[in-house]
């Protein structure tokens, strides 16, 4: 009877599992995301297996570059044998009806560690979107289905969207990070990808986390520049914000359970404090009661895992 009367569906086909790829060929574990490693490009190509084998449809890729391959306008990014490239090229073969997602900003490749250009130690908003627009080109040739600008520079969307449809990829997809708050949760992320600002925050890019309002006018703009789908960023501390852009928007909604909601729930259970399994998937329901229609998360197989032994 509970079953009949459920408001929200929580499933696989709603996950999308990010992935962490370096070029050694060995799995080097992240110390604060217990379960996630960098891995090899050939672990990708598995773990992704292993996640679209069990129903979800999509990966998020993420490069994890020595510093001898950062610069400061982070030219590796158009590289057409560099590693993401590489990758994207790898699963689109292995796995053709995988959704393939790669991030679009600088601060993987950046010297300065951060998402836009730096220049005389400022952010230079317009001089980065050029960069970001030729690292969505390189993306897109080497086969991604979506690319997710995370970067936050205003005019971005639009100055991606014109020039990947010049190159010919009219059906490569944009999933703007459009709401994406200068937050402390994405601690472990940058354990990962060793991509902290070298100086200075991101507050002058991503948005103040008392502010809403200013959420309706980041959705306003990117779905006016060409989004296909707009992301709110984090997840659990942010579901009135999901709420508030699912009504603004006809527009698909994607959330992002991001590193450090997922470093909580995997500290507390090593402690024997929380149980991991029922407090991941509560989590992911919440997200998507609050009206996110896609989910970002690390937990994207241990969730699908859950919810087929369930069914
Ligand atoms: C940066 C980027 C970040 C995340 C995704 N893309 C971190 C940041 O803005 O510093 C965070 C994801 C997470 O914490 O899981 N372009």
């Amino acid at each position: 009877m509970r079953a009949l009367v459920r408001e929200t569906a929580l499933a696989a086909q709603h996950l999308v599992l990010p992935l962490f790829v370096h070029e050694g060929d060995v799995a080097t574990p992240i110390a604060s995301m217990p379960g996630c490693a960098r891995l090899p490009l050939a672990g990708i190509v598995l773990r992704a297996r292993e996640a679209f084998d069990l129903g979800v449809p999509a990966v998020a890729l993420f490069p994890a570059l020595p510093d001898a391959r950062k610069t400061p306008r982070g030219e590796e990014a158009v590289n057409r044998e560099g590693l993401l490239q590489r990758t994207v090229r790898a699963l689109k073969h292995e796995l053709p009806a995988l959704v393939v997602i790669t991030d679009v900003a600088l601060d993987p490749y950046s010297s300065d560690g951060h998402d836009g250009l730096v220049v005389d130690g400022r952010i230079d908003n317009d001089a980065t979107l050029p960069l970001l627009a030729a690292m969505a080109v390189a993306q897109a040739e080497a086969g991604a289905d979506v690319v997710a600008p995370s970067d936050m520079m205003d005019g971005r969307v639009r100055a991606i969207r014109t020039a990947l449809d010049a190159a010919g990829h009219t059906g490569v997809g944009i999933c703007s990070y459009c709401v994406k708050y200068a937050s402390a949760f994405y601690g472990p992320f940058r354990d990962a990808l060793d991509s902290a600002p070298r100086a200075g925050d991101k507050k002058t890019y991503q948005m103040d986390p008392a502010n809403v309002r200013e959420a309706l006018r980041e959705v306003a703009l990117d779905a006016q520049e060409g989004a296909d789908w707009l992301m709110v960023k984090p997840g659990l501390p942010y579901l009135d914000v999901i709420s508030a852009v699912r009504a603004a928007t006809p527009l698909p909604v994607a959330a992002y359970h991001v590193s450090g909601e997922y470093a909580m729930l995997k500290a507390a259970a090593a402690n024997g404090w929380l149980d991991y399994d029922r407090c991941l998937l509560e989590s992911l329901l919440a997200l998507r009661r609050a009206g996110a229609d896609v989910i970002f998360t690390y937990g994207a197989i241990d969730a699908a895992r859950l919810l087929t032994k369930q069914r």
